[in-house]
């Protein structure tokens, strides 16, 4: 424990620049920009500064804050801390060396009710000072800011030239503690400790505990990110997997160069020793701030999707579920494996657009249980963030309780359900303008497409997805070009609103197969009819000159 009590007067300072700075505008999780950018002088400050202006109950509220440990992080506390103090927060909550996860920020606003949450991070974006670096902000409920609260703070940015900022102090974060500046309570906690505890009362320790001290070995990959320490501590430490089990589990600023985001791309070293080895039973990843994960088997790579329907289907094997589920929800372009599963248990499915924020309304109102998307996210009501640890405890309890293998649960999963091959094909570093122009191109098609035959099925809709939201009645347009054919197949089109370097394109491929047809084919060969039938109606190839995608999940 430390603690101290800085000047009760910090020497306050308004700072002017000019211009405002005119490209702040949250993408779909946050301002992401490159670490350069965000250390160019004022920038990061007048993100903050905005936040602070927008945010409802900044003065006298309490503001969680803290990130995934990537390059910057700990300059933004420092400033952040500072200009906290100068806008009359009363307390923030950090932890020690700002390590926080966005799924444990996110349950430590709900625990402490705090106004909201500044979470560091560019998720799954690689880090350092070539990398990226970025800025979520999240609200009282816990959740990632809703569009109103985004568009309101990137308003503000477009015209501030001032900001405020308290000078001439700064924090020791190596141990837990209070510190006092000024009026403002600096509470520096463990950040493991909520989070354990949370998922201590959701899951039966005990029994996945038996599970994998038998014959069940389980590798985990933190890829040098934000999960490691609240792995071991879980993995290791509580649940007594041999030390080793957490592989690259030190947070390092840039990610020891990996690329924290959970695929058979960038965390291939995990995916070979689970799909070409055979010393493990289950191999699980997460992402920078640890809220994306990926499942594997023995020899079996589990689809996001799938495995979002996976959970719905066995969530009473977890005691925080055994009552069943409120409802479910998706965004859409994930598959419709979970909408099979939520026909069958007879509760409601929600389709919303990309980004974890439009699940929020829909949790808060008790209206869905469990969540997902196709990026590599599941979570639940337990926090309104998606969750990648708990989705891996989720996975686990499920095995340990059915006594099986994930090549096993998959396999019946399918043959009761049937299976929904899916892929997205993500076409990365575009130039911002030839993706743009093939996105209005296709968009342009796609009235005249309705009837018409496409990869050997025919059209029966197409559009440019909206979402309404039922609890606030909001409306979010633009999100996404759909070709659904009359196979239950579907195409989706979308640009991402994370990455930082030119445009990417993410083309998102569904084919389902019912229960009596072949459900052990490669997904590949499957979705090629609709693969080679968009390339040519969007002219992929020919437009980006780029005969393969970059990312293939
Ligand atoms: C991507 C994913 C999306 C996820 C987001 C934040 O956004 O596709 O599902 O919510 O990252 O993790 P995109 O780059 O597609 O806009
Ligand atoms: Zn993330």
């Amino acid at each position: 424990m430390s603690s101290s009590v800085f000047a009760s007067t910090p020497y306050l300072n308004e700072v002017r620049f000019s211009p405002p700075f005119t490209d702040q505008k949250p993408g779909t999780s946050g301002l992401r920009k490159s670490s350069r950018q965000f250390e160019q002088p004022h920038y990061l400050e007048s993100f903050i500064e905005a936040i602070l202006r927008t945010l409802p109950g900044v003065k006298g509220g309490i503001v969680v804050l803290g990130g995934d440990g990537r390059y910057g992080n700990r300059r933004a506390i420092d400033v952040i801390l500072r200009m906290a103090a100068a806008h009359g927060v009363r307390k923030v909550i950090t932890t020690v060396d700002g390590i926080l996860s966005t799924p444990a920020a996110s349950h430590i606003v709900r625990q402490h009710k705090a106004i909201g949450a500044i979470i560091l991070s560019a998720s799954h974006n690689s880090g350092g000072p070539e990398g990226d670096f970025g800025v979520k902000v999240n609200a009282a409920n816990g959740g990632p800011a809703p569009e109103s609260l985004t568009n309101a703070i990137y308003s503000c940015t477009k015209g501030l030239e001032e900001y405020l900022i308290v000078e001439n102090f700064s924090v020791p974060l190596d141990l837990p503690g209070q510190h006092k500046v000024g009026e403002m309570i600096i509470e520096i906690v463990d950040g493991l400790e909520d989070y354990v505890d949370l998922m201590q009362k959701i899951f039966d320790f005990d029994r996945i505990s038996s599970y994998i001290s038998s014959d069940f070995r389980i590798a985990f990959d933190a890829l040098n990110a934000v999960t490691g320490p609240y792995a071991r501590r879980i993995l290791e430490d509580i649940l007594g997997a041999p030390k080793g089990t957490v592989r690259n589990g030190i947070p390092l600023e840039d990610f020891g160069g990996c690329h924290p985001d959970p695929n058979l791309t960038y965390a291939k070293d995990l995916a070979d020793l689970l799909l070409n080895g055979h010393d493990y039973s289950f191999g699980a990843a997460c992402d920078g701030d640890g809220d994306r994960n990926m499942v594997l088997g023995r020899g079996c790579f589990v689809n996001p999707s799938d495995s979002l329907a996976v959970l719905a289907a066995n969530a009473t094997c977890v005691p925080a579920y055994r009552d069943g589920l409120a409802g479910v929800a998706r965004s859409m372009p994930t598959s419709s494996a979970v909408d099979v599963v939520a026909k069958d248990l007879d509760v409601a499915v929600f389709e919303t657009p990309t980004g974890w924020k439009f699940f929020g309304n829909l949790l808060d109102a008790g209206q869905i249980t469990l969540c997902g998307e196709e990026s590599f996210g599941t979570g639940s009501c337990h926090v309104r963030e998606k969750d990648g640890l708990w989705a891996v405890l989720f996975w686990l309890q499920i095995l340990a309780e059915k006594k099986s293998s994930v090549a096993n649960l998959m396999a019946e999963h399918w043959s009761r359900y049937g299976r929904h091959y899916y892929s997205r094909h993500d076409y990365e570093s575009v130039s911002s303008d030839i993706a743009h122009n093939l996105y209005s191109g296709l968009e342009s098609r796609l009235p005249s497409l309705v009837g018409r035959s496409f990869a050997g099925r025919s059209v029966i809709l197409t559009d440019d997805f909206s979402y309404t939201d039922q609890v606030d009645g909001s409306v979010t347009s633009n999100q996404g070009l759909r070709i659904l054919l009359d196979d239950q197949s579907r195409v989706v089109l979308r640009l991402s609103g994370t990455g930082t370097k030119g445009a990417t394109l993410r083309v998102y491929l569904e084919s389902y197969v019912p229960s009596s047809g072949q459900l052990f084919q490669d997904p590949q060969e499957v979705l090629k009819p609709l693969i080679s039938s968009i390339d040519s109606l969007a002219e992929i190839t020919h437009r980006t000159g780029m005969s393969s995608p970059s990312v293939i999940t």
